[in-house]
């Protein structure tokens, strides 16, 4: 939530920032600004709504410095206007803020501010706490007031008496901070970083990093310095912008082929999944008696996936908590229970939480992350690197596919190490794995008839989706889809459920969409979409190629999914709802890749 920048440099810093701001908008849209710290005076150019506006404005205002700051906010205390957008100022001091400052209105009394701010936000009371310790010493004024804060933060501060230096620290919200060939750079994201340089460093926590020209140097809370451990990043920068897409979700979806070849080839030596570049041992998999994964939203029903997975195929019981809601059920978690906590951006803060905690008592722990370097991934003893690149639409794609690639090599290895399988079988596995791309381009092939197809749903109001077992799963994903991109209400039943309540809200012409994709489940599952169109639903249905339909039967709308093993059924299914759900939100002229109220990384709980 909320995407942070600073440069300082001899580049023009009003220009990087706003092209950085842009490829950070997905962390939050609700507003933009920028500070621009020129011979002792700071402007301050911000307003409510998109960098795009934000660039007009900047083109009337021609703000001077080659020095600055600038953030894009997703809305947490305090409502969408120009004076809740950062950057904020007290004094000599211009801040922005990404996180929540959970003590703020204690702050508010203690340092006497109420009528003094400028805006209803937390991060205009940091700004003045910082004001308030700083008597021309940026680390002890910035040490205070970290000792003074409860909450989250990432923070980037500039002093009107500082030329020329942004400082910055944080605590669970991210920062990662490099040198480029004109100055140096900070940013929440190493993808505002990674078109200036490879090599970049994330910020520890509690430790505060000074960005000048030509050098950046890393302090403890003690001011002791800090040493920086530099990483590369490891994606192909040339595929981060659009590539000729009108959004980024249709590039990340038609991605998919690629990233997950890239995912999985690494992690397959002799036809066997092999962990050893991640040095995860055997042990792992053999001592567990119970899994537990944790994750949110599209990760989580990864992990719905792999759940099923595991225990059809192993036979150990596997929890999927979400992990908002992991705390408050009292978990019950130890040296037994192997958890996977898995996250495209690695900085879901629930997430985060949830895997200190069950690393607390005890249990071993892989993180299955995308984003290189992330808290998740330093958080969990084993980190599986998802080879995603970066996903920029809010609505997650690649990311989820080259989760579960992860998975099913996870429930290979699992299966080896247990002795489970036989070499045949293992094999039968492991090339059907590595079909999943060529199968996945089948789909994206048909993207005219998918978007035909998507008809059937363009114009509803309410969606169902309906189907058991794994299909259910792959459904609990797709109307997840369909819903944040298109802003359809849609609702995924287990369709035996339906008739304990829910088959109530099916009338003449209620769109329902059904996947029949395993083979154990199809004539119940054929039964419940017969039970919803007696009832007049217009049923789209998406099943294998080679099933056979009753003739007499009505099936006005059926997606014939390419053959896989019933368990790889979920890769070809979910792409095809991604892609309903990108067209339904494509012909509604919707903005695909920024859905209202939504942020791509939620770092707040
Ligand atoms: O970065 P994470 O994978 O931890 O994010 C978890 C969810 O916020 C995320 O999957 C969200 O549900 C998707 N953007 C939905 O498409």
């Amino acid at each position: 939530m909320c995407g942070i920048i600073g440069y300082t440099g001899n580049g023009n810093a009003e220009k990087i920032m706003l092209d950085a701001l842009e490829l950070l908008e997905y962390r939050g849209y609700d507003s933009a600004g920028i500070a621009l710290l020129h011979q002792g005076r700071t402007q301050i150019i911000k307003r409510a709504g998109r960098v795009k506006d934000l660039r007009k404005l900047c083109e009337t205002v021609k703000p001077v410095g080659c020095c600055g700051i600038g953030h894009t906010r997703w809305a947490t205390h305090g409502g969408v206007c120009d004076e809740n957008a950062h950057p904020h100022r007290f004094g000599p001091v211009t801040l922005i803020h990404n996180g929540i400052i959970e003590n703020y209105r204690e702050l508010m009394e203690k340092y006497h501010l109420e009528g003094r701010l400028a805006s209803e936000t937390d991060s205009e009371v940091a700004a003045a706490v910082v004001e308030h310790f700083y008597t021309g010493d940026p680390y002890s004024a910035i040490r205070r007031t970290v000792l003074k804060l409860k909450g989250t933060f990432a923070f980037a501060i500039m002093f009107d008496d500082q030329p020329d230096k942004i400082f910055a620290v944080r605590n669970v919200s991210p920062i990662v901070a490099a040198l480029t060939q004109d100055g140096a750079i900070l940013a929440s994201d190493v993808a505002a970083v990674a078109p200036f340089t490879t090599d970049y460093f994330v910020l520890p926590e509690f430790h505060v990093v000074c960005l000048e020209k030509e050098k950046v140097s890393l302090f403890d809370l003690s001011g002791d310095h800090a040493q920086i451990d530099w990483l590369k990043v490891d994606w192909d920068v040339s595929r981060s912008g659009k590539c000729g897409y009108p959004f980024y979700m249709e590039k990340e979806i038609m991605e998919q082929p690629q990233v997950i070849r890239e995912t999985i080839a690494p992690r397959i030596r002799d036809g066997r999944p092999d962990f050893s570049a991640e040095q995860i041992p055997d042990s792992l998999f053999t001592d567990c008696k119970r899994i537990c994964v944790i994750a949110c939203g599209t990760a989580m029903h990864a992990g719905l996936v792999g759940k099923s997975l595991i225990q059809a195929m192993i036979g150990i019981h596997v929890d999927v908590v979400m992990a908002s809601e992991f705390m408050y059920n009292d978990p019950v978690v130890d040296k037994d229970t192997l958890v996977i906590a898995i996250s495209q951006s690695g900085e879901t803060i629930d997430t985060l939480e949830a895997l200190k905690f069950a690393r607390k008592c005890g249990s071993p722990s892989i993180c299955v992350v995308n984003v290189m370097g992330a808290s998740i991934a330093r958080a969990g003893e084993y980190v599986i690197y998802t080879h995603a690149g970066p996903e920029i639409a809010v609505a997650s794609t690649k990311a989820y596919t080259t989760q579960l690639a992860v998975l099913y090599l996870i429930t290979a290895r699992m299966a080896m190490a247990r002795g489970l399988w036989s070499g045949e079988e293992l094999s039968d596995f492991m090339a059907e794995l590595e079909r999943v791309p060529q199968v996945i381009r089948r789909v994206l092939d048909t993207k005219e008839e998918i978007h035909r197809l998507s008809g059937a749903v363009l114009n509803a109001r309410d969606v169902f989706m309906i189907g058991r077992g794994l299909d259910y799963s792959i459904l609990l994903e797709g109307s997840l889809k369909l819903k944040e991109v298109s802003y359809i209400h849609s609702e995924a039943y287990a369709s035996g459920e339906l008739k304990h309540g829910t088959i109530a809200l099916i009338t003449e012409d209620t769109p329902v969409i059904a996947v029949v994709t395993q083979e154990k489940l199809k004539s119940k599952e054929l039964s419940n979409i017969r039970e919803v169109q007696s009832r007049g639903a217009r049923v789209l249905l998406l099943i294998k190629e080679n099933e056979t339909l009753d003739a007499g039967e009505q099936w006005s709308c059926v997606y014939r999914l390419p053959q896989m093993k019933d368990p790889f059924m979920v890769m070809p299914a979910s792409v095809a709802l991604q892609m309903i759900a990108y067209f339904v939100s494509l012909d509604k002229g919707l903005d695909v890749d920024k859905p209202r109220n939504l942020a791509k990384v939620v770092t707040v709980e």
